[in-house]
């Protein structure tokens, strides 16, 4: 089912079981920040298993609204910024073929856990060096990356174009805490100059930091909203930073403090704005998430 490449690979990289095909460079991109590329390549390096249960409780909350008719079996679909693959992984049941793209060495760890399956192919490209024709694919996602890019309005657009006519498309980018109150937004400015500090440290040390932080600032916050939530005071327990934690492993914190506080370019959008993108990439009857995590959408093309 996959179709062959429409431009030539500039690099030939050999993974940890397939050899990966390079369409990206940090020259050849426009639309790219290196600084997260690099980031995200440690990152994905060391958080590279993602097999447990609350993994795949974590898969629910993205994919609530996706349904049979936009992935099965004859589904030809496209994971942009794939990372360490699991969100491929999850898909590889479901799909016909997928095509995970990363600029970044999360592609040695995305082909470690999904270089074996039939239905992957691994490259290295970004948004904007999509390395097949436009209107290619049946169902594509994004999902965490395109805040992460200066340009997120043209990204996206530059994803959909790759969509066939009537199919799909499905993002998740983070929300402007527009559906939270006012305690909740301080406390969200207030961890941010922190992540403008964390995020230029070095390597080493800003992963111990982030370790840090998952100890002793996202473990005691989530799981006080766990306790909330096992005293029945769940409108209480989701006033509190951190609650959709609750019940997932000290691993998860720790992957997602990295995330959050590891990345320099960060962007926020609200609701509103992210229709306004979709509608603009050529979306139509599109599909929010009422639940946590905020905000993901699947919008059909048009
Ligand atoms: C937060 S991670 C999300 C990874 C994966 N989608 C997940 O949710 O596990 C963001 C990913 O976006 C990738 N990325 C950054 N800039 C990109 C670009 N210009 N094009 C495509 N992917 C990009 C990074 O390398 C990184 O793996």
């Amino acid at each position: 089912m996959k179709i062959a490449y429409n431009k030539t690979p500039i690099d030939t990289i050999k993974g940890p079981n397939n050899s990966i095909d390079v369409f990206t460079s940090l020259d050849n991109s426009e639309n790219i920040d290196s600084d997260v590329v690099k980031s995200f390549g440690e990152e994905w390096s060391k958080f590279a298993v993602h097999n447990d249960e609350s993994v795949r409780e974590l898969r629910k909350e993205y994919f609530d609204i996706v349904n049979e008719t936009m992935v099965n079996k004859n589904t030809y679909m496209i994971d942009i910024g794939c990372g360490s693959g699991r969100w491929t992984d999850y898909f590889t049941d479901k799909a016909g073929f997928i095509e995970a793209i990363d600029p970044s060495d999360a592609v040695f760890a995305a082909d470690n856990m999904l270089g074996k399956k039939e239905n992957v192919r691994i490259t290295k490209a970004s948004v904007d060096t999509i390395p097949w024709p436009d209107e290619t694919f049946d169902f594509g996602m994004s999902i965490g990356v395109l805040h992460h890019i200066p340009n997120t309005k043209q990204a996206l657009i530059d994803c959909v174009k790759k969509i066939k006519k009537g199919g799909y498309f499905f993002v998740y980018l983070y929300y402007r805490f527009d559906n939270r109150g006012i305690i909740f937004k301080s406390v969200f400015y207030l961890s941010n100059i922190f992540r403008l500090v964390i995020s230029r440290m070095p390597g080493v040390l800003k992963k111990i930091v982030c370790d840090i932080l998952a100890a002793v600032v996202y473990w005691p916050l989530s799981r006080f909203a766990g306790l909330l939530h096992t005293l029945n005071l769940h409108g209480l327990a989701k006033k509190i930073p951190l609650e959709p934690y609750y019940n997932k492993p000290f691993y998860n914190l720790r992957n997602d403090c990295l995330d959050r506080f590891g990345t320099k370019l960060e962007q926020r959008f609200l609701k509103s704005e992210i229709e306004e993108m979709m509608k603009a990439a050529g979306l139509t009857d599109i599909v929010f998430g009422e639940k946590s995590a905020f905000w993901h959408a699947v919008g059909r093309k048009l």
